[in-house]
């Protein structure tokens, strides 16, 4: 504890620099300093608030106190200590009779040089926030899919009968009236083709997984890019040389980061349009998924940034669903295809969005059947 506390005191305040503590202080997130055997060595005042104590009575007490025995926080905590690696989980429960519930994000951390401490910071998160997150492109995905299957069903079948009806007819009819009938035939087809579309968001239609050099990927959309959708755009890409493998299907993750850019450029115009293109390792970031006690490891983060217009307000919340488009010739299929493709691998997609800063990330699952490391092409 001394230790720590002399941690916390090492900048003394001046005029220029503020001391350490009055800087934690300043943070929403609260920061906990925890001994190995459980003892809370530090809280600052966004802690204070969370757990509503105050930092003199709470800290030489045991985090069991604040932290219900069977939490995943705790199991955060153990997990740092036994591997001396850092840890990050979204979407956990916090829940006590103290402080009721709560969905936070929690990061914790061994502390250099201090191997007896793991810092722990926790974020507290709207549930509404949480489910904006985490949920819209799920649910987006999962209706999608039913509509698909709908119009396949229950469309696309009457439409066939129709068609050789007006076919029959078209036969025996006047020249006035075979006009009619082929203007049938033809709007069906124009149907059919639009249902053959969707067909590709509804369920049951399997695909090969196999470790996919997400690098070649975005390299593949670039170059598409800039031949076509892309001209006005500088690209700038900050990829990680050694990101392993992604486990999912070559030409369905073409087709997100496609949909990602073209999306992208488009809401760029002009000399000073760029989209950045970074991929990272995300080490021990693990999701939660409400409903489920699992948590899955998605340490591939692909993000496209662009500096657009930002997501019109009308359809935040709303763009990963089917025919949501604010484009004269868009169909709003792009970002639901993106939904329905990343939802499959087991992939979470995250979005943020300012003006002239617009990210899309996309998280994924390592393939883990080989250990080879993928260079930059
Ligand atoms: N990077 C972005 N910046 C600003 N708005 C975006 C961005 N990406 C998506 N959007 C918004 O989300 C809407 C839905 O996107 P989506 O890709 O599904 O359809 P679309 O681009 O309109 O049509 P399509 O992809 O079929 O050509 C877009 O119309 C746009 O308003
Ligand atoms: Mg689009």
């Amino acid at each position: 504890m001394a230790k720590v506390a002399s941690l916390m005191t090492r900048a003394t305040g001046t005029a220029e620099t503020p001391d350490f503590e009055t800087i934690l202080n300043a943070l929403v997130s609260t920061i906990m300093v925890i001994s190995n055997d459980g003892i809370i060595s530090y809280l600052n005042n966004a802690g204070e608030q969370l757990f509503q104590g105050s930092a003199s009575h709470l800290t030489g007490q045991n985090i069991n106190l604040l932290i219900p025995a069977d939490s995943p926080i705790l199991a955060v905590l153990k997990q740092v200590k036994n591997s001396g690696t850092a840890v990050s989980e979204y979407g956990l429960p916090l829940e006590t009779p103290r402080i009721g519930e709560h969905l936070v994000n929690v990061y914790a951390s061994p502390l250099p040089d201090h191997p007896d401490f793991v810092i722990l910071a926790i974020q507290e998160r709207s549930i509404a926030a949480a489910i904006d997150r985490q949920l819209t492109h799920r649910g987006a995905a999962r209706s999608v899919s039913a509509l698909a299957a709908m119009l396949a069903h229950e469309v696309k079948n009457p439409l066939s009968g129709i068609r050789g009806a007006a076919q029959l007819l078209e036969d025996n009819a006047s020249d006035e009236d075979k006009k009619l009938a082929r203007l049938i035939r033809d709007e069906t087809d124009r149907i059919v083709s639009l249902i053959n579309r969707m067909d590709i968001f509804s369920d049951g239609m399997p695909f090969e997984h196999e470790a996919v050099n997400i690098h070649q990927v975005l390299d593949r959309v670039r170059k598409l890019g800039e031949s076509s959708f892309a001209k006005h755009v500088r690209f700038v890409e900050k990829y990680d040389p050694s990101l392993p493998f992604v486990m999912g299907n070559h030409d369905q993750l073409v087709q997100v980061f496609l949909n990602l850019l073209k999306n992208a450029a488009e809401a760029t115009s002009g000399s000073g349009s760029e989209i950045v293109l970074t991929t990272a390792y995300k080490h021990g970031v693990r999701f939660a998924f409400p409903g489920s006690n699992s948590r899955v490891h998605l340490p591939l983060k692909i993000s496209i940034q662009d500096n657009g217009e930002g997501i019109a307000k009308s359809i935040q919340g709303y763009m990963f669903d089917a025919f949501v488009t604010n484009k004269p010739e868009g169909s709003g299929l792009g970002l639901a295809l993106v939904a329905k493709i990343v939802d499959d691998h087991g992939g979470i997609i995250e979005l943020d969005s300012h003006p002239s800063r617009t990210i899309f990330h996309v998280m994924l699952p390592m393939d883990t059947s080989a250990s080879k490391k993928i260079k930059k092409q």
